[in-house]
């Protein structure tokens, strides 16, 4: 079964967000396969976001996304990594589509509430990331 690894940001954890996200995954008819709240460390961040150390966007998004408790999920289904990608949205909430969860409830690029993997490839790589 496809798997992806979602992130709930800090602003999600920090608005009340986690049900409204979660439940949207789940109504859809994906299967939560493990969720865990943590704090990422800086270390953690620089494994994840191996392909964006260099862009000039990663020290804020370091400073973000360690900066106060997430919520890591790994969710599973048929086209999970696809669907999952469509119902976040694009990057920037400001001109995401009403509908998407960064549509509805972002207005910024940096705290855009959820991450999503975006390939197979990634969703693995994540996964062990995350997960071990
Ligand atoms: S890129 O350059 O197209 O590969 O970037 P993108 O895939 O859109 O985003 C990579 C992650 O960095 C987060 N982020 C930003 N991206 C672009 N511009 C700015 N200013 C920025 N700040 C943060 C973006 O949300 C992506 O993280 P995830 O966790 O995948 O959402």
């Amino acid at each position: 079964m496809e798997q992806t690894l979602i992130i709930l940001k800090p602003d999600a954890v920090q608005r009340g967000l986690i049900g409204e996200i979660v439940s949207r995954f789940e109504k859809k008819g994906f299967r939560i396969a493990a969720m865990k709240m943590l704090t990422i460390t800086p270390e953690l961040a620089r494994r994840h976001y191996v392909d964006h150390l260099e862009k000039p966007f990663y020290p804020p998004l370091e400073k973000y996304i360690t900066g106060a408790p997430t919520v890591v999920l790994i969710l599973e289904g048929e086209g999970v990594i696809a669907s999952v990608r469509l119902m976040v949205g694009p990057t920037n909430g400001l001109v995401a589509p009403p509908g998407t969860i960064r549509g509805d409830f972002a207005t910024d690029i940096r705290h855009n509430l959820v991450h999503a993997s975006d390939s197979e490839a990634a969703a693995m790589r994540e996964i062990g990331v995350f997960f071990g």
